[in-house]
């Protein structure tokens, strides 16, 4: 049994749902340029509105200063969100007051309605029980379908559960099943692929990541502060050289959990990051004092691609190269393809998550190829801290008694 509850526990026929989701998507020009997160809510939609609920859909969209903002506002996803879930919705100027409860009391069974932006009013964000209980008033059960923002311990995701019956939605809870499924039981042994900019804004992330995994490789600029850790001239790429004690310690650190580390050991180097520089691929002892590591060579690659055959469980976060900028996208494209290939064959179990890597995965091409890509980029990333996430402690089993709502 999960340490969560789940939709079914919750009696729904009839009932007014407030459903909170992550309808924090971007948006170019008041279009959706990629409706992930819309297009996953449509299952549990279907199942409350199959069972005649009353939808009411809640948001936050970007980061508005706490004051309504037309550039914040949710009403372009109306039409995005009614086509990936086959109804109609309609739309309410504000979250709580009078135009919600209007719009919401004109439901039947089976609507949809959207609220306006809930960072329009600043007791989101604090978290504040006056705002919680206004929001509270327009649902009689809740659900939270909205894993990337599990990390936030705001108004809608953590007071507003414990005020109604509430529950996970079927996205939250096939989120935390890849995510148990990657981390909590896994099948041995298991590979972490971390690969991003910095080591510094990922410790916490790597401290954990060791003492879980049988095996991690390391890409991107992060892996050239290790290599000068150990010592490795690594000419002027990006390297956080105050970075180096730290980075001793996780290195000795692997070695007291028996993690095995996979660094580079070679590198295509160039002069500047532009596209189609000159590059060069060369041994990682062999950086020129001019060149900047890129992306991981072809050995390193090879041997990823080796760990990846052994491994029965594979965790990737970040990208292992300048992904961006071709050419330097080879390497994490080269070890995502196989790492696709593997799953496929159904002789991995392959979850990965976090902005850059989704749309690393993106661009080459096989971001429906792995187990499961999570949705979250932050709320992934502290759930790979081992950190407990306000949205789901909100929903714990063991949650203490709800309070009556006034
Ligand atoms: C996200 O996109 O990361 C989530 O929606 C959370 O948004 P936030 O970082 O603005 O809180
Ligand atoms: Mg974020």
């Amino acid at each position: 049994m999960p340490g969560y509850r789940t939709l079914d526990t919750l009696d729904i026929r009839g009932k007014r749902v407030l459903l909170r989701a992550d309808l924090n998507v971007p948006l170019k020009d008041g279009v959706v340029t990629d409706a992930t997160r819309i297009e996953r809510l449509a299952p549990t939609i279907e199942a409350l509105a199959g069972n005649g609920a009353r939808i009411v859909v809640m948001s936050h969209f970007g980061r508005p200063k706490g004051g309504p903002d037309p550039a914040f506002s949710l009403r372009p996803l109306v039409e995005p969100l009614s086509r990936a879930i086959g109804r109609p919705g309609a739309f309410a100027e504000d979250c709580i007051g009078a135009p919600a409860a209007r719009l919401v009391e004109a439901l039947r069974p089976g609507e949809v309605a959207l609220l306006e932006n809930l960072r329009f009013h600043k007791g989101e964000e604090a978290n504040d029980p006056g705002f919680a209980r206004a929001l509270a008033k327009l649902g009689d059960v809740y659900v939270d379908d909205a894993f990337s923002a599990a990390h936030r311990a705001h108004a809608s995701i953590a007071a507003l559960p414990r005020l109604l019956p509430a529950a996970a939605g079927l996205l939250m809870q096939a989120e935390l099943e890849a995510l148990a499924a990657a981390l909590e039981r896994p099948a041995r042994p298991v590979l972490a692929l971390i690969g991003g900019a910095k080591v510094s804004t990922k410790l916490d992330l790597l401290r954990f990541i060791i003492g879980k995994v049988d095996a991690m490789a390391i890409g991107g600029a992060m892996a050239n502060t290790l290599l000068f850790a150990q010592g490795v001239d690594v000419g002027r790429s990006l390297c956080e050289r105050d970075m180096a004690e730290e980075g001793r310690r996780l290195l000795d650190l692997a070695v007291e959990r028996r993690c095995h580390v996979i660094l580079p050991e070679d590198a295509v180097v160039a002069p500047a990051l532009k596209p189609s520089p000159e590059t060069r691929i060369v041994a990682i002892d062999q950086v020129p004092a001019e060149g900047m590591i890129l992306d991981i060579g072809p050995r390193t690659i090879a041997r990823i691609v080796a760990a990846l055959a052994e491994a029965k469980t594979l965790v990737w976060n970040g990208p292992l190269g300048a992904f961006e900028t071709a050419p330097f996208d080879q390497g994490t494209a080269a070890v995502a393809r196989e790492a696709a290939a593997r799953t496929r064959e159904g002789r991995l179990l392959s979850v990965a998550g976090g902005g850059d890597t989704v749309a690393a995965l993106a661009k080459a091409g096989v971001a429906d190829a792995l187990s499961y890509v999570s949705t979250a980029g932050g709320a992934f990333l502290e759930w790979l801290e081992g950190r407990e996430l306000p949205g789901v402690a909100a929903l714990a089993t063991a949650a203490p008694e709800q309070e009556t709502p006034r």
